[in-house]
């Protein structure tokens, strides 16, 4: 799929994309809104609920082959605590698929039935994805959709311009997702896209972005991290991201004059083995961050 795109977002982009999506709404049952498993605070619209207003709403947490099991385990329950049904999923593969049908038929039953009720013996319902750039919405289409797109003709509340796919005997797809923009007043959630490949590589702090990563490890560690740099879960727990950097540069003898611990270099190597898959699939954010 091409180059990352930047995520640059100007007011008018903005007003146009929530039109966009407005008109949608009118169409359509429920919204699913595409997520990364690995950064669901900074890869979600922080204007979403705004928009949708009552609009169910489902969450796919994409790219779950990516993130730490434990980790996405937490926001499965953090979703279902406050009433959002949120599925893992991974759109590269198609795994976890499967129970998206059955989820939203689950999620519509009632609206099926009053369908029913109206006399309508096959009723069809639709729904919209809508997502961040890159967060994997074309991917999911094109696991989902069927091979031909819906007929539209005879459809009340279908205005020409709008196509269909179909995903099954009775539920429909809009064809265009909603692209929408992600948080950025909080200079985590640039940190976190950039991480994850989401944006295109910046200019960023490396220590910063390590300290930050270092974070997610105290909370949610693999054994990869662990054996990579012969540390225990115990040698990790209770200190400051930054002292945990010097313990890291100092395994790996990278001091500079004065027996100082060179953190930059040693930034740069979490990153770049980070990067290089060395610490298996790794979560940045935890339900407890949203406190
Ligand atoms: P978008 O429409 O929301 O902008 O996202 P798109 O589907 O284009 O996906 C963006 C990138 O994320 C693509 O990678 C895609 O393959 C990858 N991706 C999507 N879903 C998943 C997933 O569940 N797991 C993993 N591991 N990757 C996923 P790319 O490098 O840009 O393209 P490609 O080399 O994979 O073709």
């Amino acid at each position: 799929m091409g180059e990352k795109q930047t995520i640059q977002w100007f007011p008018g982009h903005m007003t146009k994309a929530k039109r966009k999506i407005q008109a949608g709404l009118k169409l359509i049952d429920v919204v699913v809104e595409i997520i990364d498993a690995r950064i669901p605070i900074s890869s979600s619209n922080p204007d979403l609920a705004d928009i949708i207003q009552s609009k169910p709403k489902l969450v796919l947490l994409n790219k779950c082959d990516k993130a730490n099991k434990n980790a996405t385990q937490k926001w499965i329950s953090y979703y279902s605590k406050n009433g959002i049904r949120a599925i893992p999923v991974d759109c590269k593969s198609g795994r976890g698929l499967n129970k998206f049908i059955p989820t939203v038929r689950e999620m519509l039953a009632d609206k099926f039935e009053a369908q029913k009720a109206k006399g309508i013996k096959n009723p069809i319902l639709r729904l919209m994805i809508v997502g961040i750039p890159n967060v994997g919405k074309s991917s999911f289409i094109n696991r989902i959709a069927k091979q031909n797109r819906a007929k539209v003709e005879d459809r009340p509340g279908v205005t020409r311009g709008n196509q269909w796919y179909t995903i099954s005997n009775d539920l429909e797809m809009l064809d265009t997702p909603g692209v929408l923009w992600p948080k950025f007043d909080d200079e985590k959630v640039g940190l976190h896209l950039a991480f994850t490949g989401a944006v295109k590589d910046q200019i960023l702090d490396i220590e910063l972005l390590a300290m930050d990563f270092l974070e997610a490890m105290q909370k949610e560690v693999t054994t990869e991290f662990l054996s990579r740099f012969k540390l225990s879960e115990d040698d990790i727990k209770g200190i400051q991201p930054y002292e945990l950097l010097e313990v890291i540069g100092r395994k790996r003898g990278m001091l500079i004059s004065g027996g100082e611990i060179d953190t930059e270099r040693a930034a740069n190597l979490i990153l770049d083995e980070y990067r290089a898959g060395k610490f298996g699939n790794i979560t940045l954010e935890f339900p407890e961050d949203l406190d």
